[in-house]
């Protein structure tokens, strides 16, 4: 059913009657609708369904569009991102036109709904903020790190999953629960991936987030096990073009002090969690969808 969300977004973008916005929105890659699927297996395959889950793709697109300036990244999904062909301004402006359509189309869904996607949206754009100015300096305190990413990635998954329940009057909480661990394990293994992956698989160079400035999970576990002279030399090549040599520094130090696996393991256990608490519903249904969050490779 998800590709009636497809078409749905299409007839969305049809609307905006606009040759060059179709043809930008031709150019994005598929993602994984994992939002969309989110919604459709809670609710049902319902046109308010559907077309919410549209709507919160859309955002979603429009979100990474503008994370792809912010991170000065020229892929996404193994191809040229639209900044990368077009430049920062048409792709912040295809963002404004896809999220500004997403929230026109929510007022034609349910006001509960619409609250619940939009409330979400200040938070990711709030963690989004957060991600930018922790990279400004080393940040070494996990609580900081969980709060950003969960506003930054959780929450739309945490208000996808409420919003279903909205829709297929379900109570919301704990559906929302069960959003927000897939949310965050999603970021988490994402930041994992960043680290372990061959930059041909993830479409993007390798370490990629530590030279951008971001101390993910691993970094945050990696410093707090090194010895001091060691904590000096990973502080010291923070934001810093790394050489191939400090690429393998960094990967066999976090090798031996094994924080990939730790790190995993965090994620794990909060698939596990939102799994549990799913099948106390009844809802074995959507196992699968958690699990996927974290065997993926890219
Ligand atoms: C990806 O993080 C970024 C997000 C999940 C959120 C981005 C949010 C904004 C830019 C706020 C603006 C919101 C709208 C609706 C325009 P990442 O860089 O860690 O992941 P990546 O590896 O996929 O790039
Ligand atoms: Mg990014």
């Amino acid at each position: 059913m998800i590709s009636a969300v497809e078409r749905k977004i299409e007839q969305f973008i049809i609307e905006l009657d606009d040759a060059e916005v179709m043809s930008l929105y031709n150019q994005l890659p598929f993602g994984k609708r994992l939002r969309a699927k989110l919604i459709l297996k809670i609710a049902g395959n319902s046109l308010s369904a559907i077309k919410t889950a549209g709507v919160v793709e859309m955002i979603h697109t429009a979100s990474l569009l503008h994370d792809d300036v912010i991170d000065d990244a020229y892929t996404r999904r193994s191809k040229p991102s639209i900044n990368a062909i077009y430049g920062d301004k048409t792709a912040i402006m295809l963002g404004d036109i896809l999220y500004s359509k997403g929230f026109l189309e929510l007022n034609n869904i349910s006001l509960e709904v619409s609250k619940m996607v939009s409330n979400a949206v200040i938070q990711l754009s709030l963690g989004e903020l957060k991600d930018v100015s922790l990279s400004k300096a080393f940040n070494i305190d996990r609580d900081i790190y969980l709060k950003m990413i969960y506003q930054k990635t959780a929450s739309l998954m945490e208000a996808s999953a409420g919003a279903g329940a909205l829709l297929a009057n379900k109570p919301p909480k704990p559906y929302m629960t069960y959003g927000c661990n897939l949310g965050i394990a999603f970021q988490m293994i994402d930041d994992i991936l960043d680290i372990t992956a061959d930059s041909t698989t993830l479409g993007k160079p390798a370490l990629h987030d530590f030279e951008e400035g971001k101390t993910t999970l691993p970094y945050i576990y990696l410093y707090e096990k090194l010895d001091k002279e060691d904590k000096a030399k990973l502080k010291s090549l923070h934001t810093k073009k790394l050489s191939t040599d400090e690429q393998n520094w960094i990967k066999s130090k976090m090798s031996e002090h094994q924080v990939i696996e730790q790190s995993y393991g965090e994620a794990k256990l909060l698939i596990e969690e939102a799994i549990s608490l799913m099948n106390d519903r009844g809802e074995s249904g959507l196992s699968k969808i958690a699990i996927d969050m974290i065997d993926r490779s890219f």
